[in-house]
């Protein structure tokens, strides 16, 4: 439905500031916006949850409950988590679940060979991850252990976390503690497994994934299993289509895929201080989420035109090089406005793909890559990537509107990217557009023509700051924070407004 015209020379624009005209139907929508497509994701890597999420049941420093910290836990609820993906990531193919179950002082220590060698000791596990889960009101969704567990150990997980009662392994969640199951739906077989996964190729896979399917069982209807198939990287089109051609999709409810805005991962550039050609390489890569999406879903309706298996990206954002002097295993970086563009911009993407991509999940949630939560002791920041996120959850479980966009491009050293990306929706509190602008300097006019319904009330949000390379800090932490927008006139069913340079503005209509 989008349509993306690259005006670069557009005679019929004469003003200063670049232009962006937009149509929306407001009584064309029918495909739901996924919640899950607002999904997060925590591996146990570097400080995303040990020093990050969780901090320990005996912390006299940090106010927690049961170990993980209330200032998270309620940054959380504000921004409507609907699915956490845990435990990885690489991490996922070398976790035993059994090591973190029970008593603490007997859960045994393993090394973290995927992010920095260090000693896991196991003490978050099962119970404080859903733990985590109920605090925070998302669902849950297990990555199961393929490349070197067994198939029996993700039966045993499964049964373990869901079965109602009588089974040897419900007994042992009940002497655990718990006593009614969680009820998870939400399954990975596995993660990348053509690299830290195992190094498959996509005919193992397939078959491997039958095999662990198969013995996965939905013990009651509340807890029916939503199985995903690892996923490709990027323009790996071979591997969707092996999967989708030899995988009964009755046994397939969603297959994932990973892409990351890298600039080069030889050289991936500091994560504050880049330059112009940095931030149009990583912008140019955000933008390869849209075709990826298209040429995916493309092979996908090939063997699925009702589209009933799931397009999962259930890794995506921004990645550069580690913050000057951190661990390079535990991947901390900053996060700066550039981040934001990239949430806003990609969110946009998957709304307007909401037709086949029903959950996605930001890498990662607490000190990892683009995360939406920072944190050093007893200090805790949220990101511009964390606003966006806040912003954007409007969206939500939404009736998509059916949007025609043309824009002028954001154009660099000869090379041109559309500047401004919009999506919308409704639901009861009326209808909500998303405009992201990722031009380096250029403000866009843009207008809006609503059709279908009368509105006549405007109000937004903005988030924006002087320069691109900004970010908030634990000095300064509301240096970047949304602030409300009463820049958009409404007359005539016709919205105008100004965004100007790398922003986002979040629109409701009635
Ligand atoms: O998110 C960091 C890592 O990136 C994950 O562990 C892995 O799945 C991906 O390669």
């Amino acid at each position: 439905m989008k349509k993306i015209v690259l005006a670069l020379c557009c005679i019929a624009w004469t003003s200063l500031s670049a232009q962006t005209k937009i149509t929306l139907n407001t009584d064309l929508g029918k495909t739901q916006i996924n919640k899950h497509i607002y999904g997060h994701f925590a591996e146990h890597l570097g400080r995303c949850i040990y020093d990050g999420l969780y901090v320990g049941e005996n912390n006299t420093k940090v106010a927690h409950t049961r170990g993980i910290r209330n200032d998270i836990v309620q940054a959380l609820k504000d921004l409507k988590v609907p699915n956490l993906r845990w435990p990885g990531g690489c991490f996922a193919d070398a976790y035993q679940w059994k090591d973190g179950i029970g008593p603490k002082e007997n859960r045994p220590s393993m090394i973290n060979v995927w992010w920095g060698g260090v000693t896991e000791d196991n003490s978050f596990g099962t119970h404080e991850f859903l733990d985590l889960c109920e605090q925070i009101g998302a669902e849950p969704y297990l990555a199961g252990n393929v490349g070197s567990g067994t198939v029996q150990d993700l039966i045993d997980w499964v049964n373990y976390v869901n079965h109602p009662g009588g089974s040897p392994m419900s007994e042992l969640r009940k002497k655990n503690g718990r006593e009614k199951p969680w009820n998870v739906k939400m399954w990975g077989v596995g993660n990348e497994a053509w690299g830290c996964g195992g190094n498959m190729n996509a005919e193992y896979y397939s078959n491997i994934y039958k095999q662990y399917a198969t013995f996965m069982t939905s013990w009651t209807n509340d807890a029916k299993l939503f199985r995903i198939a690892s996923g490709a990287t990027d323009d790996d089109y071979a591997w969707t289509e092996t999967l989708m051609k030899n995988i009964p999709h009755n046994m397939l409810s969603g297959v994932a895929l990973h892409h990351y805005s890298v600039i080069d991962w030889n050289k991936k550039g500091p994560s504050t201080q880049f330059s112009e050609a940095q931030y149009f390489k990583i912008m140019q890569e955000a933008w390869k989420m849209d075709e990826l999406i298209v040429r995916h879903s493309t092979i996908m309706d090939k063997y699925d035109p009702e589209k009933k298996v799931a397009l999962i990206v259930d890794e995506w954002g921004g990645w550069y090089e580690v913050e000057p002097g951190t661990n390079p295993g535990f991947l901390y970086q900053q996060n700066t406005m550039r981040d934001a563009m990239i949430a806003g911009m990609t969110l946009n993407i998957f709304n307007n793909h909401a037709d086949r991509v029903r959950g996605a999940n930001l890498a990662q949630m607490v000190n990892v890559l683009q995360a939406i939560i920072l944190t050093e002791g007893e200090k805790m920041i949220l990101t511009p990537t964390y606003h966006v996120m806040k912003m954007y959850n409007v969206h939500q479980d939404a009736t998509l509107l059916p949007i025609q966009l043309e824009t002028q491009n954001y154009n660099f050293e000869g090379k041109s990217i559309p500047a401004v990306s919009a999506s919308a929706s409704k639901n009861e509190s009326g209808i909500n557009i998303s405009l992201t602008n990722i031009d380096y300097t250029k403000s866009h006019e843009v207008t809006i023509s609503l059709r279908g319904e009368n509105v006549s009330k405007v109000s937004g949000q903005i988030l924006t700051s002087g320069s691109i390379q900004d970010y908030n800090t634990f000095e300064q932490p509301e240096k970047i924070k949304v602030k409300e927008f009463t820049g958009a006139k409404l007359n005539n069913g016709v919205l105008k407004l100004t965004i100007p340079a790398h922003s986002v503005i979040v629109l409701n209509v009635k």
